[in-house]
């Protein structure tokens, strides 16, 4: 009986809710509704699906993170202060290191010791510029606690060895007396660093080697056999994986490698066109729509790598990994094609947003993600100049969406209209919800269309609430960004329109806008 008063009591305000918004509104309409299961989930969406990418590749690494330490740009042993702190306030999690096609050309053992001694290289992915081996396992571990983030690091199998591998594993991790864990101390480490993540080599379908699945995934067995647990920590060894819709590498990984040697399967997809990828910043309605079609086929193409590995290990032991994705523009003008340098607008913001959205919904298999490339290169968070340093769109989108981590993926229904183009339809909305610890229910939300306003109302099962907190990302302009010039025309502000009673949020969301809910007792 009380359940029955409660359930009209529900129905009564849904309705009046949904009368009052169609009577005030002036917003074009389209009938919007998520319901939200607030008591129940039980999938974790892990941090480390908010994780980053960096590369020896352009302006990432020297001038992003590494300024050395006789620098004028404040720093901390060589690594940028600014840029540090700023991730920090994302709550970065992990950082994956040092490639990217440079992973499967690195050799350790050419970045420790003194820095003046380090030989040189030819960085022949990336520009054909010489890299001194200044930034190396001491640096990137350095920047790593200075982060609080948990280190990725990428090992060679392209064009090192077993023995490679696995000594620079033990050079990082075992506590010991060995000659690798002496040679780290007489480098100024003592203790081992503990590293968890291990990746065994980067696209060997491509750049890391050319090799066929079957090859790879023998490969992948030998490495992983030599790259070993030093005291209690254990290596969560992540294989390398598919190209965007290679699902054929998928299976053959899935089947060939026992379970029990990865933590993970990797998959890199970008966001991009690649017969013609088109400026970061100039672009009209009809290449925002197309991005964002591409962005969501992603989405599809993930669902298609997770029912093989379904098909494989029905439990969910292996975790994919999508250790590349994001946007991948032209150049900007002027700058090294070698250097990947590009601008970062309101578009790139709408498919972090997507993205970490779908990302959240599978947090049942994809336990780590790394976009594409943190600082200076890709899909950056942060853009340097000299000392000068700016936040992109995507930096406050990971620092808005940084309420998911760790928190508990709750169950969500969406209805919503479509937004529309040359006959083609992409849902106008995106949401994704969790519980965090103190009970809080955050609800990200992203209005894609850039014309039309949508009014929704959230139903929120299983619980009442009396608050009700959001900040907001929008721009009058999907081509908005960031300049050195101009360094905040694109910043989240507080977004007090939202409406909690009881278990009913209304709330209308601009054109072109990602939102972040809390909702609270
Ligand atoms: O992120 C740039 C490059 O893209 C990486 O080095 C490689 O792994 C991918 O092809």
């Amino acid at each position: 009986m009380k359940n029955y008063k409660t359930l009209l009591t529900s129905l009564f305000l849904l309705s009046a809710m949904i009368a009052s918004v169609n009577a005030q509104s002036t917003a074009e309409k389209v009938k919007t509704n998520i319901i939200i299961s607030t008591d129940l989930g039980t999938a974790t969406i892990s941090r480390h699906i908010y994780g980053h990418f960096s590369e020896h590749l352009g302006r990432c690494i020297y001038g992003g993170y590494w300024v050395g330490e006789n620098a004028t740009i404040p720093n901390t042993r060589g690594i940028r202060n600014d840029v540090v702190e700023a991730l920090k306030k994302t709550q970065i999690p992990n950082l994956r290191w040092p490639g990217g096609c440079f992973a499967d050309e690195y050799h350790w053992r050419d970045g420790i010791g003194p820095r003046d001694q380090r030989p040189k290289m030819i960085n022949t992915h990336w520009g054909g510029v010489i890299e001194d081996n200044s930034f190396g396992t001491h640096e990137f571990l350095d920047l790593c606690e200075q982060l609080e983030a948990e280190p990725v690091i990428c090992g060679n199998v392209g064009s090192g060895s077993v023995e490679e591998m696995s000594k620079w594993v033990e050079y990082i991790n075992f506590d010991g007396v060995s000659p690798l864990a002496d040679l780290r101390r007489s480098n100024g480490r003592d203790k081992a660093w503990n590293l968890k993540y291990w990746g065994v080599g980067n696209e060997n379908w491509g750049c890391g080697g050319n090799m066929t699945a079957e090859f790879y995934a023998d490969q992948y067995r030998r490495y992983a056999t030599y790259t070993r647990n030093y005291g209690n920590n254990r290596l969560m060894k992540i294989a390398g994986g598919a190209n965007s819709t290679d699902y054929n590498w998928t299976e053959v990984l899935m089947q060939k490698i026992p379970h029990w040697m990865m933590w993970g399967l990797s998959l890199h997809y970008y966001t991009t066109n690649w017969s013609n990828k088109g400026s970061a910043t100039k672009f009209g309605e009809k290449e925002y729509f197309e991005t964002l079609e591409r962005c969501l086929n992603v989405e599809k193409a993930i669902d298609r790598h997770i029912a093989v590995m379904d098909k494989y290990d029905p439990s969910k032991r292996v975790a994919l990994v999508v250790d590349e994705w994001g946007t991948w523009w032209d150049v900007e003008p002027g700058t090294n094609p070698g250097f990947l340098y590009q601008q970062n607008t309101m578009r790139d913001a709408m498919v972090a947003a997507l993205s970490l959205n779908y990302f959240n919904e599978r947090c049942e298999r994809i336990k780590m993600a790394n976009i594409a490339q943190t600082v200076n290169v890709l899909q950056s968070l942060i853009l340097t100049d000299g000392e000068k340093m700016i936040l992109t769109p995507t930096y406050h989108v990971f620092e808005m969406f940084k309420v998911h981590h760790d928190a508990t993926m709750l169950p969500l229904h969406l209805n919503c209209g479509s937004y529309e183009m040359e006959g083609k339809e992409l849902p106008t909305v995106s949401a994704s919800a969790s519980r965090d610890q103190d009970g809080k229910v955050n609800i990200s939300i992203v209005n894609i269309d850039p014309v039309k306003a949508v009014e929704m109302i959230i139903d929120l099962r299983g619980d009442d609430f009396k608050d009700i907190s959001g900040k907001i990302l929008t721009t009058p302009a999907l081509t908005a960004h960031n300049t050195f010039e101009k360094p905040e025309e694109v910043k989240p502000r507080a977004f007090n329109e939202a409406k909690v009673r009881k278990n009913m949020v209304t709330v209308t969301l601009p054109p072109a806008s990602i939102i972040v809910l809390t909702v609270g007792h």
